[in-house]
């Protein structure tokens, strides 16, 4: 109750004092057309047989998968290819290529300034108001806002975008269309414009933080202004007040400082957020207000010693995000935002690299509120071309302002701790590339001076000798864990990132015999094995990554590739390999399901919650009395292992293995192996031991039998509803074999938002009714169009009783 009637009073506060501030998120009601159409930037033009669609949008997701969508003839430097070779499904054999147009109404008060902002549009978007002309954006990743106050007028007016998205444009899947949201802001005469306000907090301790807000002020007119800050704890008190008065100018930046008592220290476990609350007033009129959330927090990099958060040593165990939602395709949703990055926090991940991409502003904001710390990474490539038609065309024209962008967008965000300048960039390897490093790193130090600059490297041979690495802050290597040692040596930053690891590749329960390590092992089926020691020919298992941060204070953590699968990129199946239409890199797969290796790094990182997990499933009809090793992912030393109540040995972690150690014995210091272990039918126990060597937890797994129901569980996330189904047998086992196709039926006020199996060979589209399990299960999102009214789902595969569920 006392948290509802503060929101009241805030929500109350917040209203009175932004009177001169609307924001009007535009996302129903526009009109959609798929292809050319000449002169539909007109006022005029008839779009009346054009489609309804809501914004974020992404209009490629749920279209058929075809192999001959963005067929792509390339040799990948970057993954050592010597030859051309034909990439199937590298942009997720998804129709995303072409031209749409869009065109929405909206009203305007066009009493002061009048702004739209694009959170994101993929690919280069044209922007026209009223007919006018008013935006081009190059980069799809790229948030943009304009100053449309000289176009709109009191009344109706008009957006049209246009979108062209030119094939072989990315290394994934981009999405489609005005995929982030479009709000409309309107401020008043004076006004703090978009983007306008920095806060930093050059004094953190326990007894009081200084927070300076720089604050960009426009006006127009001759009036003196009254320009107001107050900060706000994030119990909702105003915890200190700053004003000014002075005469105006047409542009203004100001300093206010404020002094905050015992802050409250933003941290992942605690991420506290305080809020600037601004106002611009011409005598008691009121002419805008803005509130901008922040946090308080220190970060400091330490030559040879680490990454200090708030003064405590801290490893980065984080991971890289591409910005597809699987089965919702690139339109970003905050529900499911949110129940990805629950995931993620559970595992005991606690940083993002946003890959290679500019982030939507949601994701920031949902990382600020929930406790992740972001790496922000603008570029794939710069002036050299890794896709005929990507970024580099626009390089030379834009990369400043897409710098100083990003730093603008997301300077306020105590989440952000480092921002990147390029991934893989092939400048890596020209003598003369470290100059751009130079650059760039300029560019966003004259814009940010609290946080450290990092650019992610492959080419280790050649930046080792051509100097690419020296300028930068801090120096991220991508793989290429047999050149830590060297690299350490030779560079002089003291730290190094592991900007990228593993790239372990793996299909949620599918599991590969003999168990052994390969680099780019291909089966027919087009899947890799579920026991998690398979990967790239540049990349390694996550034992080898794990090991190094342990071992060497200077190595500052790691993002893993990646924290989910994603659309596109389906290594090692790209090269004229069709069905393959996704990444097998996830820790979790594209249905959000998560795979075995979910549990090996939540074993290593949560260190609040026990992790016991099992694998493989114990279902081999076929393999009875062949070697069928078992794995344990735990966070206890030692375990035992029973098949049908017959011990199978203890096993204790190898503390004293090396992460250059051979074979299988490298993974022995973070995983339990039996080797030896024969299949027979029945079950399999496992039992933990704690440091004391006492039983702690236990685990079971059983065979099933043939498929005799169907599970389903509901996982509500604000106005959507996950829901997993799950084919089991008479017993409840989860069947793992099962491919049965299932059928969803919605009734009362829901629809379909999505559907994903994780099978990366599946064609079945992704906004299809129909589709079968993989693994024994899928996933699908229903959106609701209110909360008030139940809606039903019912779950039918043939031969099986139709499971029902009500919410
Ligand atoms: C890296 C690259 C990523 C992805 C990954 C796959 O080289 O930076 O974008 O392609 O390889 O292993």
């Amino acid at each position: 109750m006392r948290r509802i009637l503060t929101l009241l009073w805030l929500w109350s506060l917040y209203m009175t004092m932004s009177a001169q501030r609307t924001e009007t998120l535009l996302s129903s009601e526009w009109l959609f057309f798929l292809g050319e159409a000449q002169g539909a930037e007109a006022v005029g033009y008839d779009d009346s047989r054009w489609q309804q669609v809501a914004v974020p949008h992404d209009w490629a997701i749920h279209m058929p998968f075809d192999r001959n969508n963005d067929l792509q003839s390339v040799r990948n430097i970057q993954n050592g290819e010597t030859t051309v070779n034909l990439k199937t499904g590298r942009t997720g054999g998804l129709p995303y290529m072409g031209k749409a147009w869009y065109r929405r109404h909206f009203h305007a008060s066009a009493t002061g300034h009048t702004w739209l902002s694009f959170d994101g549009v993929m690919g280069r978007s044209d922007v026209f108001v009223n007919g006018r002309h008013v935006a081009f954006q190059p980069y799809g990743y790229g948030a943009f806002n304009i100053d449309v106050t000289d176009v709109v007028t009191a009344g109706d007016n008009i957006v049209v975008v246009r979108v062209d998205n030119p094939e072989h444009s990315s290394r994934w899947y981009p999405g489609a269309g005005i995929f982030r949201p479009v709000t409309l802001t309107e401020t008043g005469r004076h006004e703090v414009p978009l983007w306008g306000v920095q806060i930093t907090t050059p004094v953190v301790q326990d007894a009081y933080a200084i927070v300076k807000a720089v604050l960009h002020v426009r006006s127009t007119g001759t009036d003196s202004l009254t320009v107001s800050s107050e900060v706000v704890a994030p119990d909702g008190r105003v915890v200190a007040t700053y004003s000014q008065h002075y005469a105006p100018r047409q542009d203004h930046h100001l300093t206010h400082h404020l002094r905050v008592p015992h802050p409250k220290w933003w941290s992942p476990e605690a991420p506290q957020r305080y809020s600037l609350r601004v106002k611009v007033m011409a005598g008691t009129e009121v002419t805008d207000a803005c509130v901008t959330p922040f946090g308080i927090r220190t970060i400091a990099f330490v030559p040879y010693e680490g990454f200090f958060l708030n003064g405590r040593h801290t490893k980065i165990q984080g991971v890289c995000v591409h910005h597809d939602l699987g089965a919702l395709g690139a339109a970003v949703n905050e529900d499911v935002v949110r129940l990805r990055l629950r995931m993620l926090k559970d595992m005991g991940c606690n940083a993002i690299r946003t890959s290679h991409n500019l982030p939507s502003s949601l994701l920031v904001s949902l990382c600020d509120e929930m406790g992740l710390m972001l790496m922000i990474e603008p570029f794939d490539e710069w002036d050299t071309a890794k896709c005929r038609n990507g970024f580099h065309h626009f390089f030379a024209e834009r990369a400043e302002q897409v710098l100083r962008d990003m730093v603008h967008h997301f300077r306020n965000a105590p989440s952000v701790i480092l921002w990147g300048i390029g991934n893989e960039v092939p400048n890596q390897r020209d003598a003369e590339g470290y100059r751009m490093v130079q650059r760039l790193q300029d560019i966003v130090h004259q814009e940010d001076d609290t946080r450290p600059v990092t650019v992610c490297m492959d080419q280790i041979p050649y930046v080792l000798k051509n100097g690419f690495a020296s300028p930068v802050d801090i120096p991220g290597i991508n793989y290429n864990t047999w050149n830590y040692d060297q690299a350490w040596q030779t560079w002089d930053q003291g730290l190094i990132l592991g900007s990228e690891t593993a790239s372990t590749v793996s299909s949620r329960g599918i599991y590969k015999f003999p168990l052994a390590l390969k680099a780019m092992a291909t089966y027919p089926d087009h899947q890799s094995s579920g026991y998690d020691t398979e990967y790239c020919s540049w990349s390694n298992v996550p034992d080898v990554d794990f090991a190094l941060s342990e071992d060497h204070p200077w190595y500052l953590g790691q993002f893993v590739w990646t924290g989910f699968d994603y659309l596109g990129e389906p290594t090692p199946y790209n090269n004229d390999a069709w069905p393959s239409h996704s990444s097998v890199f996830g820790i979790i797969d594209l249905a959000n399901l998560p795979k075995d290796r979910y549990y090996l790094y939540r074993s290593v990182w949560n260190t609040q919650s026990h992790t016991l997990h099992v694998l493989p499933h114990w279902t081999w009809p076929g393999r009875e009395g062949q070697l069928t090793p078992v794995m344990v992912y735990t966070d206890y030393p030692e375990a035992e292992l029973f098949v049908n109540g017959k011990s199978m040995g203890r096993q204790r972690k190898r503390r004293d293995v090396s992460p250059e150690a051979d074979s299988l014995a490298v993974l022995r210091r973070y995983r339990l192996i039996w080797e030896n272990v024969r299949y027979e039918p029945g079950k399999i126990e496992v039992v933990a031991y704690d440091q004391q060597g006492a039983e702690a937890e236990r685990k079971v797994v059983c065979t099933a039998g043939k498929p005799a129901a169907i599970s389903l569980s509901a996982q509500q996330e604000g106005m959507l509803t996950m829901y997993t189904v799950t084919i089991t047998d008479q017993q409840g086992n989860r069947c793992p074999h099962s491919t049965n196709r299932v059928r969803i039926r919605i009734s009362g006020p829901g629809t379909l938002a999505g559907i994903a199996n994780g099978d990366p060979t599946c064609l079945t589209p992704l906004g299809s009714y129909e589709m079968p399990v993989f693994g024994g299960q899928l996933t699908f999102f229903v959106r609701r169009s209110n909360v008030t009214d139940p809606v039903t789902i019912a779950v039918s595969s043939k031969g099986l009783v139709t499971a029902k569920t009500t919410n």
